[in-house]
């Protein structure tokens, strides 16, 4: 194997997805509680409420991730579960909760990766106006401290949010998340602001309090062109769409974040495309936002095969009928994660951590009692090659992550298809270890390739 011994093996989830127990123990709401309830916004009418119950299975959820050998383990903190109200009052209880988890992590040899927000806002600030609020950054940095001082002298490896371009992006513009809201493009990007905001303040809050030396980084989607071949002028094209900006979706992109978080500027293009709507920036926001992290984290799924055509413009690469796809109906490219890595890392300089990585399918429990997901072997071999093959070039890496520890609830889609190493009988909580999970346990140990 191309890694170094350091590379670092595990599987990730979030809050809402896993949780459920979402009146439990004095948890306030969170935006997703109310949208599953709001008609048509879920696939059937589905919600967060039970999810896979890890609220009170964590204890054996933790036995099942060092049965697999896990190295680490990436969850996210439910912030009104901590603060009801999102400021002020504390819930013991639910603090810990995360506690108990970090304990029980840290007994079982698996390093906690923490993601302060994986999209579900309380529900109380929602209603005063959620991330357009100017006073947001400050209440996400109140929320960062109080975990920060309760989890730091275990904790050393933090996200501070998770795939901005969806929560703003598909929640405040195109209505697919919660909020569901559809706000006005100069509203958008002022959102957008903010959050990039109460990214850097959260930063702040770790370096300034933590009681351990913390390893930070940021997640968002790491979205990736590659190009259709390998001719100098497709490489070229590739680079310039997964850079770009578009004018009709403006921040689901990877510039509009990456550039302000580790170049301290917005895009060039934004300016041009956006100059009347383009947010209020105070004289310190963008040093703010732009403090050092620690590895380059992203979220990569797949990616786009571009081409430079007779203009001399890259276009999208038109796939053949009957093309290999997932459950979700996602193209199965699998040179993206070799790509993206080269790429982001040219642009960015900074290790490569694949924080989320995976395949939705169709899973079922098989005669013999097991779960014999083998689409999913194949893919998680084929990407590890792929970003393997940045790795052995030269691109320094950190991690890989698999999206997911289990299966859960997957936002608008609900339950219908599966992301886990581990299948979830929702109807019992039964938890069964997929073929899968065995084999990133073998791989791990490096017993295969
Ligand atoms: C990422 C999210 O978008 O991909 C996860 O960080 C999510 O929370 C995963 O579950 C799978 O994709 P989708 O389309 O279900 O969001």
């Amino acid at each position: 194997m191309t890694f170094d011994k350091s590379f670092v093996w595990g599987a990730a989830t979030a809050a809402y997805q896993i949780e459920g127990a979402y009146k439990d123990d004095g948890k306030g709401l969170s935006i997703w509680d109310v949208f599953c309830t709001q008609e048509g916004r879920i696939f059937q009418g589905q919600t967060g409420n039970i999810a896979c119950d890890h609220y009170h299975h964590y204890k054996e959820d933790v036995q099942l991730m060092r049965e697999m050998g896990l190295k680490a383990y990436r969850f996210s903190i439910s912030w009104p579960r901590v603060l009801p109200d999102g400021t002020g009052r504390i819930n013991e209880k639910g603090l810990d909760f995360y506690d108990k988890l970090v304990n029980e992590l840290i007994a079982n040899g698996i390093e906690p990766y923490v993601t302060l927000y994986h999209w579900d806002y309380p529900y109380e600030l929602q209603k005063k106006g959620g991330w357009l609020n100017p006073d947001s950054p400050k209440w996400f940095a109140e929320y960062t401290q109080v975990i920060v001082d309760r989890l730091s002298d275990r904790v050393k490896n933090w996200f501070t949010l998770n795939e901005p371009q969806c929560f703003i992006g598909l929640g405040h513009f195109d209505t697919r998340l919660a909020p569901g809201l559809k706000l006005s493009v100069k509203e958008l990007l002022t959102a957008a602001h903010n959050t990039l905001l109460a990214h850097g303040m959260a930063v702040s809050v770790i370096r300034q309090r933590s009681k351990q030396k913390a390893n930070i980084g940021f997640a968002p989607q790491g979205l990736v062109s590659f190009p259709a071949t390998v001719c100098e002028a497709d490489i070229q094209a590739a680079k310039q769409e997964m850079f770009s900006v578009k004018k009709e979706r403006p921040v689901n992109n990877n510039v509009w974040w990456m550039d302000p978080v580790y170049k301290g500027e917005y895009p060039e293009e934004a300016w041009k495309l956006f100059e009347k709507e383009m947010p209020v920036i105070g004289p310190d926001d963008m040093k703010l936002i732009s403090q050092p992290l620690d590895y380059f984290a992203i979220n990569t799924y797949g990616g786009t095969p571009v081409f430079m055509n007779e203009s001399g413009k890259p276009e999208l690469l038109k796939r053949y009928d009957g093309y290999p796809e997932n459950a979700r109906e996602w193209p199965l490219d699998f040179d993206a994660l070799y790509w993206g890595a080269k790429f982001f890392y040219e642009r960015y300089k900074l290790p490569i951590l694949m924080a989320e990585n995976g395949i939705p399918t169709c899973d079922w429990v098989h005669l013999d009692g097991k779960v014999h997901d083998t689409n999913r072997i194949d893919f998680l071999q084929r990407n590890i090659m792929s970003l393997e093959k940045a790795a052995g070039e030269g691109v320094p890496m950190h991690g890989y992550f698999v999206w997911s520890l289990l299966d859960n609830m997957e936002w608008y889609t609900g339950y219908a298809k599966r992301f886990g190493l581990i299948y979830v009988d929702y109807p019992t909580s039964k938890r069964i270890i997929k073929d899968s999970g065995l084999w990133y346990k073998q791989f791990i140990q490096g017993l295969v390739v």
